[in-house]
């Protein structure tokens, strides 16, 4: 039996010891040596369901397909119902070629049925439950602020425990499940008062409200894994976390999450854990990294442009990644409508994907006169995760535009700004 260095209860122990069955003993034993590789001093119990990043079903992962068969067979299923990453496929609304969906549905994703099936026997909330933003009201995956978690998606532990001041490590695919089934978290790292410290001051001198997605680009690959503490921010988001003041830090949050590794932000006079201990948060040694509108302009040039062609007619282009709230989508049907008008052009030149969770997109495509004007303009409305698209190489090599610094780190699609995006699909060119 594993000898844990962390302390243990009597009653980890006897899962630990198989008194729960081998599957739990398994997931147990798991999640205790991944937390004594970390230093973990003991386990925390869950105050809420996990999320899954694996939402997938890529052959390649025949382990993980076995382990839920073998969690299935021993009857274990999370307490609470979870959500997960965004499915990879959507092809009413992404429609590809027979040859790349071949690939799609043979190769690349060809155990996406079965990986769904086993999902639903061990917990997933149902099949709308595919969404990154998980934390959406019209999603429900919310925690409260200090509940300790076990999620995986980078964007999804940014966000919850920078703007809904929950507690989760950003644990890796497989492990946050493990984790829910047992119901423990090991004690590490966010999951700590002093791991949740900042060792860095983000001063922002912007004279005016930077892209949310290149902030954070440039946040996260100055600090990479460490805790930035932002000054300056409430400036232009104000001191209450509004609707638009979360979209702005999830969309930030997630190019810190992908261009570096944050997992934590805070954001002084705005978000909870800055607003309840202001600078107490940051630690003495702290180091300063200045953002004004020529660092900004730097980090932005310095996006290497992948294409093959780089004058490409784009092909493609992906707005949405992390997914867009509900504001965010008909916010960019006004967008698209007033670049259409500014074009002098009744359709978009370029195929555009507006990515939403699928509960947001019911709801959308319930509102007959939006989809009529969404329809009108050309674009479309899908929950899928533009990343799983672009894995396949027949799409990942086609020229695609994406207002996402994560799908631009990811893959090959160019970055454009909100503004720009919006004027090259209306109208073909900048
Ligand atoms: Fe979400 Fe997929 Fe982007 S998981 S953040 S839409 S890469």
């Amino acid at each position: 039996m594993y000898s844990p260095t962390m302390r243990l209860t009597d009653e980890e122990r006897a899962v630990l010891a198989g008194n729960s069955g081998e599957a739990k003993r398994k997931a147990m034993e798991t999640i205790v040596r991944f937390g004594d590789v970390f230093g973990a001093d003991r386990l925390v119990d869950l105050d809420h369901g996990v999320h899954l990043v694996t939402s997938f079903g890529i052959p390649l992962l025949k382990p993980v397909f076995d382990i839920m068969d073998e969690l299935i067979e021993a009857g274990c299923k999370t307490p609470e119902p979870f959500t997960a990453d965004p499915r990879p496929c959507d092809f009413a609304n992404v429609p590809v070629g027979l040859v790349p969906r071949i690939v799609f549905t043979k190769v690349m994703y060809a155990k996406q049925k079965a990986y769904e099936a086993q999902l639903a026997k061990v917990g997933l909330k149902d099949g709308k439950a595919f969404t990154c933003a998980c934390y959406f009201d019209e999603v429900g995956n919310i925690p409260k602020e200090g509940d300790m978690l076990a999620w995986a998606e980078s964007s999804a532990v940014v966000y919850a425990n920078s703007v809904l001041g929950a507690r989760s490590n950003r644990n890796s695919g497989v492990l946050e499940l493990l984790c829910g089934i047992v119901g423990k978290a090991p004690r590490f790292g966010f999951l700590t008062d002093e791991g949740r410290k900042a060792s860095w001051i983000i001063e922002l001198k912007t004279t005016a409200r930077p892209e949310a997605q290149l902030l954070g680009s440039a946040i996260g690959m100055r600090v990479m894994e460490d805790v930035p503490y932002i000054r300056g921010l409430d400036r232009y988001l104000g001191g209450e976390l509004n609707a638009d003041a979360k979209d702005y830090l999830k969309d930030m949050g997630a190019a810190t999450a992908s261009n570096g590794a944050v997992g934590l932000y805070h954001v002084e006079g705005l978000t909870p854990e800055a607003k309840a201990q202001g600078a107490a948060l940051v630690r003495k040694d702290a180091r300063t990294y200045v953002i004004d509108d020529a660092e900004i302009a730097r980090v932005r040039a310095a996006y290497p442009v992948m294409w093959k062609d780089p004058d490409a007619r784009p092909e493609r282009c992906f707005i949405g990644c992390p997914h867009l709230s509900k504001a965010q989508l008909y916010g960019w049907l006004d967008t698209l409508e007033a670049a259409l008008a500014k074009a002098g052009r009744r359709r978009l030149a370029i195929p555009t994907v507006l990515t939403t969770a699928p509960d947001v997109e019911a709801a959308f495509r319930a509102d007959e006169s939006a989809m009529r004007r969404l329809r009108a303009t050309g674009a479309t409305v899908s929950a899928i995760c533009p990343l799983m698209y672009m894995n396949n190489p027949l799409c990942g090599k086609k020229p695609v535009i994406t207002n996402s610094n994560k799908l631009r780190t990811y893959t090959k699609a160019r970055y454009y700004a909100d503004a720009e995006i919006a004027a090259l699909a209306a109208g073909g060119t900048l």
